[in-house]
């Protein structure tokens, strides 16, 4: 088991969001998470990637309690094991497609040289190599979103969160990009949680969870 995550409430002011949400993923695993506007699904996704705090609850990462790690533990421990792909893309504007990629390697301590080499493979992995050196708003935002999973993948992740990766995709490049998760899945065994309003990624994930009222089902 990758994740498992127990009992984890989390409210914003007097507002009850998460109520005690159980979650255990296996390795490897491809889970869809679905659900309303609202329902607290990326709230969910913030708390299992370590970038919230739950009002209580346990989360354990590869036998790890990250709900134990101080802040400092935190930081390194999410650059290293978890990739992120954000429902807005969060590329820094100032910094060109493959700057962006490997600014997670950077952080980690990688040799320049060295992520940019992996940076341009995952780049070119996604059909975007072309765009390396354009700066995000020079970039669609298909391809800004495709830059985003060549971003969360640098680092080769154990889990890969993503909130709403395909949803400013076109069908066509949203099944590319779908299928692109499971082909690294085959490959290298990433485990994805992603959280999705898009019908065929549902109904092709290995389990789906569904959220509401504060819950999963
Ligand atoms: N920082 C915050 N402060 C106060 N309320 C918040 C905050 N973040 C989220 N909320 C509220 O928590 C609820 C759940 O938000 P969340 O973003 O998790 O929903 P969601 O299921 O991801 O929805 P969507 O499908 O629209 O992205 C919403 O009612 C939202 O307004
Ligand atoms: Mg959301």
């Amino acid at each position: 088991m990758i994740l498992k995550a127990s009992n984890i409430y989390k409210a914003y002011g007097s507002l009850p969001i998460l109520k005690g949400v159980d979650i255990t993923v296996d390795r490897g695993e491809i889970v869809s998470i679905v659900g309303a506007s609202g329902a607290g699904k990326s709230t969910l996704l913030h708390i299992i990637g370590t970038l919230d705090k739950p009002d209580k609850g346990e989360i354990y990462i590869d036998d790890v309690p990250i709900h134990k790690l101080s802040a400092k533990d935190l930081s390194a421990f999410r650059n290293n094991h978890i990739g992120f792909v954000f429902q807005f893309h969060h590329l820094l504007p100032e910094f060109s497609a493959l700057e962006n990629v490997c600014i997670p390697a950077f952080i980690g301590g990688a040799k320049p040289h060295e992520a940019e080499k992996k940076g341009m493979e995952l780049l070119d992995l996604l059909g975007v190599a072309d765009r390396a050196h354009h700066k995000p708003s020079q970039l669609s935002g298909g391809e800004q979103q495709r830059v985003s999973v060549a971003r969360a993948l640098i680092n080769n992740p154990k889990i890969i969160l993503a909130d709403e990766p395909s949803g400013n995709l076109d069908s066509e490049n949203a099944a590319a990009l779908h299928k692109l998760f499971f082909d690294l899945r085959a490959s290298m065994g990433h485990t994805f949680i992603i959280v999705t309003h898009n019908e065929d990624l549902a109904n092709i994930s290995d389990r789906t969870v569904h959220m509401k009222d504060g819950n999963i089902y």
